[in-house]
């Protein structure tokens, strides 16, 4: 099938194309994000592939269908992004990849919490401009800590299996708990209240919709431990930013450590250090030392890339075979 492939990096380029050695698809890799002025690019495919930062509200949709578009494949697993409504009204089928490596996310989680925790991305600076003082970079040890997982879906239950060996205590919360799980991990699934209360660091792992946007706002941050560490790879909106900075200035939220950010698109994935940042709340984020930000990066290891390619190029050929779906998405 002939897909236009929009907001292309090179590491993805390579994946699909490796991938499409077995599915033979026509896939013309562009570089703009997908958005109500590139959809017009996409005019006289069937198919379009989209990433997380694409905007697939009703306008972009529909110029997308009336240049021809049948399938929206997203080489992601979350699909805030998409007017799932619109997209039905319109006749466009939605599908995703919906757990391309868990393992890749809950473990970028570990790595944000060690580093703000033992400050490495600090020693590491100092350490190359010859200075080996230690004063600054006293850590804690993991063992023993309290740790709130909110969401313990594919990646909050992972974590878990991690957090679990470092000898920490998990609280749990989901909407739906699965307590068979937690027991055989020995982690407890408990009120919001409580996880607010008693967790040493807190990490986000709902996904964004109408009910989870400022999951974390400036109510739940006052209910948090002083010092507590804040860990979101889930998506940016979950938290309030302008709260978090309030919290982050007053001490009361002691690290952060965000893998996504509210208004990351059209910032994320660019490289724009030629140019002025223009987003204040994000540049007040980057002066804090307790802060740490990746930029959307969980995703990035070599398995979960491939994976992505693999599962987006069959629900491509599944539908193109009228098969039925596995990773379809609707309202
Ligand atoms: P999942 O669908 O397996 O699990 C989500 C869990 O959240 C479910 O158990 C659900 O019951 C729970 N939940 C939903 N609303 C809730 C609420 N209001 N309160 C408590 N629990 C609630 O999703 P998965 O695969 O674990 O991914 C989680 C999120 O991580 C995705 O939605 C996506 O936004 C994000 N993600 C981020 C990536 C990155 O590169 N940073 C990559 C992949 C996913």
């Amino acid at each position: 099938m002939k897909i236009a492939f929009f907001d292309t990096r090179p590491f993805e380029k390579d994946a699909f194309t490796r991938a499409n050695a077995e599915f033979s698809h026509e896939i013309n890799f562009l570089e703009p994000r997908l958005v109500e002025s590139t959809a017009k690019v996409a005019q006289g495919y069937p198919c379009v592939c989209a990433f997380v930062n694409a905007k697939l509200n009703e306008t972009t949709l529909k110029i997308l269908k009336d240049g021809g578009i049948n399938l929206l494949a997203l080489r992601c697993a979350g699909f805030n992004q998409v007017d799932l409504a619109a997209a039905k009204r319109l006749g466009i089928t939605v599908v995703r990849v919906p757990d391309y490596s868990p393992h890749a996310i809950a473990e970028h989680v570990v790595a944000l919490i060690q580093t703000l925790n033992r400050k490495t991305h600090r020693a590491y600076n100092r350490v190359r401009e010859g200075n080996f003082s230690l004063n600054g970079l006293m850590g804690f040890d993991l063992y023993g800590k309290t740790i709130g997982i909110i969401g313990t879906g594919k990646i909050g239950k992972i974590l878990v299996q991690i957090m679990t060996g470092f000898g920490c205590e998990v609280l749990l919360n989901d909407l739906n708990p699965d307590e068979e799980f937690a027991a055989k991990s020995k982690a407890r699934y408990v009120s919001l209240e409580e996880i607010y209360s008693k967790s040493d660091i807190i990490s986000l792992h709902v996904p964004l919709t109408p009910a989870t946007r400022h999951f974390i706002d400036a109510t739940s941050l006052s209910k948090m431990k002083k010092g507590v560490m804040l860990i979101n790879t889930g998506r940016g909106a979950l938290i309030d930013t302008a709260a978090l900075i309030e919290a982050l200035k007053s001490g009361h939220v002691g690290n952060a450590g965000l893998d996504v950010y509210e208004e990351e698109e059209g910032i994320f994935f660019q490289d724009l250090s030629g140019q002025i940042l223009s987003d204040d709340t994000l540049a007040r984020l980057l002066t804090f030392p307790n802060v740490l930000i990746t930029s959307h990066q969980g995703f990035l290891t070599n398995e979960a890339m491939t994976n992505i390619a693999e599962t987006t190029l069959k629900n491509v050929s599944d539908f193109e075979q009228g098969l039925p779906l596995r990773n379809q998405v609707s309202e």
